[in-house]
């Protein structure tokens, strides 16, 4: 090959095809990040960029974190992997049970994937297996809700709820159906924390039980706080209402937990933060602290009862994966939950909701904003879309901020705010007044 070509081919930007990404656009003006410490990204221009978004919702305790740091190195050193598949080691162990403690009720069974995708497939895969094992194979719909994101994979893809990750995919997995989305701006425009209307939402599951039979259905999955739609909130008791009809129908309800776990909502998962039990959790993201991919599912022990019947060696479960319990994986998971613990990270959000809700809500009657929303450390900002291009106007102040010094993420025209559980007043008075600079300088 031509040494020019050549060099192009092991140094340029082409060969990579990014994920979730305008390609064309960022290899025309990449966006580089060379290092992070702390709540800072360090870009290739040497610019520090507070970060606003926890990596993608996963590093909540910060950057660079010297036990998840050191707990990877020794690992490394030790055991680098072992079989998945009728092998273990010590820290498998070790990390479920630490799960399972930190989990209420009874979620105390913890199957291992390699991402949130992964942990929404398994646990669609139990629930429809368990009711099987029950005698209730015909319980074999999943139901999942407008705007719902469950990840990339077929199952999950089908269940989620955003055109977008849907429409180029063909006719995705057979037997699912939606709930109507909880995005009701127009009652609960500015809401404080979680909104007052729309529990009756819920009882749009009694008219998908009236139309499919409540017999036919396996499983109901939710985000309780829906985050990649654009920072969807749950109205008062409308999870509580959920559970009450699925019980009633006896529909399986998965809590996807892969960004309110690990104390996103200033409680350890939102179970706690909404009092309401499903019968499966889905984690992933902070699991690790987003520095090696992990997921994992919770589930109820009836469930993983249910599972171990039949002759004691033959596999009960036929699902899993090479990477599942990883034992890096594993051990920055165990050094990610100690930095939790010494820092009271899982309820430290709890302590500053009050000054980020008084924040987010400064953002009131700036030029194009048509809602704010909040819960926990979460922001929802939402935009008027500009006439004739949406998403266009919340991505300038993506790109705003970024050279300003501050790292957000945007949805459609929803700018989404997710920063590290170690955030300071501080760095919460930059990230605001940054973006309030922007706003009122926009087109
Ligand atoms: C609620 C939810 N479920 C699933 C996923 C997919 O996780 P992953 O990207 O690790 O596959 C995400 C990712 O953002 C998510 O927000």
């Amino acid at each position: 090959m031509d040494p020019v070509a050549a060099g192009q081919k092991t140094n340029g930007l082409d060969a990579y095809w990014m994920p979730f990404t305008a390609n064309r656009q960022f290899k025309e003006n990449p966006r580089m990040i060379v290092g992070a410490e702390g709540m800072y990204f360090k870009t290739s221009d040497g610019r520090d960029l507070l970060d606003g978004i926890a990596g993608l919702w996963c590093c909540n305790a910060g950057h660079n974190r010297p036990r998840i740091v050191k707990a990877i190195q020794k690992q490394a050193s030790e055991l680098d992997y072992a079989p998945a598949f009728q092998m273990g080691h010590p820290k498998q162990f070790e990390l479920a049970s630490r799960l399972a403690a930190l989990m209420p009720g009874e979620l105390n069974r913890i199957f291992f994937t390699n991402s949130g995708s992964e942990a929404v497939e398994t646990a669609l895969k139990m629930a429809i297996a368990y009711h099987r094992l029950r005698g209730e194979g015909h319980r074999t719909r999943l139901i999942g809700r407008e705007k719902g994101y469950h990840g990339v994979n077929f199952g999950g893809m089908s269940v989620g709820g955003m055109p977008a990750n849907r429409k180029m995919f063909g006719s995705l997995v057979s037997g699912v159906d939606h709930l109507r989305h909880t995005h009701g701006i127009e009652e609960n425009r500015y809401s404080k924390g979680i909104p007052s209307h729309g529990d009756r939402l819920a009882d749009d599951l009694e008219r998908l039980c009236d139309l499919h039979d409540g017999s036919t259905i396996a499983a109901v999955i939710v985000e309780p706080l829906a985050g990649s739609a654009g920072v969807i909130l749950p109205p008062e008791g409308y999870l509580q209402r959920l559970r009450k009809i699925c019980d009633k129908h006896g529909i399986l309800l998965i809590f996807d937990e892969v960004i309110t776990g690990f104390g996103r909502l200033g409680t350890p998962f939102a179970v706690n933060k909404f009092g309401v039990e499903p019968d499966m959790v889905t984690a992933a993201k902070a699991l690790t602290n987003g520095v090696i991919p992990m997921g994992a599912v919770f589930v109820q022990d009836k469930i993983h009862d249910a599972f171990m019947q039949g002759p004691e060696n033959m596999v009960e479960f036929f699902h899993g994966y090479t990477y599942s319990g990883n034992p890096m994986a594993c051990a920055a998971a165990l050094g990610t939950l100690d930095t939790y613990e010494e820092e009271g990270l899982l309820t430290r959000a709890a302590e500053l909701s009050d000054y980020w809700q008084q924040a987010v809500h400064s953002l009131k009657g700036l030029p194009h904003v048509i809602d704010l929303r909040n819960l926990g450390l979460i922001a929802g900002i939402e935009l008027d879309p500009f006439p004739g291009a949406p998403t266009k106007r919340a991505f300038d102040v993506f790109l705003k901020a970024y050279e300003a010094g501050l790292l957000i993420r945007t949805t459609g025209d929803t700018i989404a705010l997710s920063p590290p559980l170690i955030i300071e007043k501080s760095q919460i008075d930059f990230a605001f007044e940054t973006l309030t600079t922007i706003i009122k300088n926009l087109e």
